[in-house]
Formats: structure tokens, sequence, C-alpha cells
């Protein structure tokens, strides 16, 4: 499949992966993978093949067949998580096989992977861990909620461990879908076996506008309401989802990133009144502007 052809919409993401993907600043597809693929790309790394092409090349013309690599990025499931996010004829920025060796003394720095991104247009990374990752392999470490905080490269260093972080213990076959803000690491691996990881970064070339299956949208528009009732906040619908603290958010409940996340989330439907309870709206009212307007 290449990176332009349609894709059917069972394969596409919902509103409500969107909107955790806004909200965590990534996605995880557990086993994703089939194990005989799995078993192709390590082979496909070991033979140290596989070859990055110049930045900004189309991930179309990047690992040609009959790379299993490129055959699981060319996968429908695999479009579809690619394409909701950043759309069709997307660009390759880099890749990395990441290697943490066997009993290596150190872990990563805390850090983000580019220096400080003010836009709301978004890059992707997405991360394949092709063989089984359990605690002591020090999996990729991320942050949820973290991809808001702006900061330089390794400027976190210092921080080792947040409330609330996942560490990526995963089977052979898992793929995260990250925004390109968020906080991660690679821990240290206290195994005696190396362990791998392989990351492609892709830059879009569409506006990132309601490109997922938005059938689930319009339902979830209708319940946009200024403010939660009781019943509604039980529902796991767009608003709970980006409502949701992480245990790593101050005490006033994180409302910096809520607000942030709205933003997105208005910026990635086209629907500038969308809020959750009134924290946006409170911001943009500007009363002076309605007298001038009258
Ligand atoms: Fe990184």
């Amino acid at each position: 499949m290449s990176t332009t052809t349609p894709i059917d919409k069972q394969d596409l993401l919902t509103s409500k992966q969107m909107a955790t993907f806004v909200a965590k600043g990534f996605l995880r597809f557990d086993e994703f993978i089939e194990p005989d693929l799995n078993a192709a790309i390590m082979r496909e790394i070991d033979a140290g093949t596989l070859k990055a092409a110049p930045a900004g090349t189309p991930l179309d013309e990047c690992y040609p067949d009959p790379s299993p690599l490129g055959h699981m990025l060319r996968l429908p499931k695999v479009q579809g998580i690619i394409q909701s996010l950043v759309g069709p004829g997307s660009l390759f920025d880099h890749h990395a096989i990441h290697v943490r060796q066997a009993n290596e003394g150190a872990a990563q720095g805390m850090h983000g992977d580019s220096i400080i991104d003010t836009r709301m247009h978004f890059d992707i990374q997405l991360m394949y861990f092709p063989h089984d990752v359990p605690l002591e392999m020090g999996g990729t470490l991320v942050v949820p909620g973290s991809h808001f905080r702006r900061i330089n490269e390794m400027d976190i260093a210092r921080y080792q461990n947040l409330l609330g972080q996942v560490p990526m213990v995963c089977k052979a076959g898992t793929l995260l879908a990250l925004h390109h803000g968020i906080w991660h690491c690679g821990r240290q691996n206290k195994t005696d076996k190396p362990r791998y990881m392989y990351k492609i970064r892709l830059n879009p070339t569409v506006r990132q506008l309601r490109l997922w299956n938005t059938e689930d949208l319009t339902e979830e528009v209708k319940k946009n309401k200024p403010i939660f009732t009781r019943e509604q906040n039980a529902v796991e619908d767009v608003q709970t989802i980006l409502g949701r603290t992480e245990p790593w958010f101050e005490d006033a409940a994180g409302r910096l990133e809520i607000v942030n996340r709205i933003k997105l989330w208005r910026f990635l439907t086209g629907d500038n009144n969308f809020d959750v309870h009134y924290w946006l709206t409170r911001l943009e009212n500007m009363p002076e502007n309605r007298l001038m307007a009258a």
C-alpha cells in the first residue's frame, strides 16, 4: 500500500483514539505486528541493510520491496495510524535503530527529540519493538501528557522518574505513535541481551484537519456543552478524555495542559467552539470587543 492510497475507514483511528493522542501525546498498539514479520525485521536489522533516505524524502520512496520493515510500514493498519495523524504523503525525517547494550551501565537522560518547537502542527515518531521487552530490559520510557511542556533536548535530563511514567514493557510487534514533543528516554538494560527499538520520524505535508475516521465525531460534537454534567463526566467521551489529569500534574488539576489539549483539539477538528469545562472560553472572553461590535 502506498502512503497516498485511500485507507479503509476501519484502519483509521477513531475520534476517541485521536483525543487520547491529544491528551497523552502517544498511542500504544500492543502486539500489533505478526511474529513472522517481527522475526524478518530483526533479521533485516541484524544484516545492517536498512538504509535511511535523505530527510524530506516521501515515505512512499523509502524501504522499497523486499524490505520487511518497509512492508510493515505499508500495512493498511499501520498506514491507518500514520495517515490519521499526519495524513497522506508524509515525509521521512530520520530513523534510528536504538540499541541498549546488554548490561549497559546507564540509562539515557530524559529528553525531547528536537529543539523547542512551538508549532501547533506536529510530527509523529513511530517506535517499533521487534522483540519482547521485559521490565529488566529497560524499555523506552514515556511521560504521558508531557508533549505540551516545550523543552530543549536534554534540558530535562536531571529528571529520573516522574509520577505516571510508562516504561515500555511489551511483547514483540508493539508499536507506539508519539507526538514529537513527548518526554522520553531509553532505560537501562540489565539483561545479557541487547535491546532493539526502531524509530522513524514523519513530517506531515497536509493540514492536519479531520484526517482520521470522524464518523463518531458528530455524536461527540452534540455532547459539547460548556460545563460537564455529572452524567457526562461518567461517559468516555472526548471531553472526558481531554479533561483527565496525569499523576504528575500540579495541584491546579493540570489546567495549563488541558487548555493546550483544547487548542490542539480545535486545530484538529476545526471546531473553534470546543471546550472542556469553560476553561478556554473564559480566557477568550474580551468584553471590550463585544462593545466595539455592538
Ligand atoms: Fe529520543
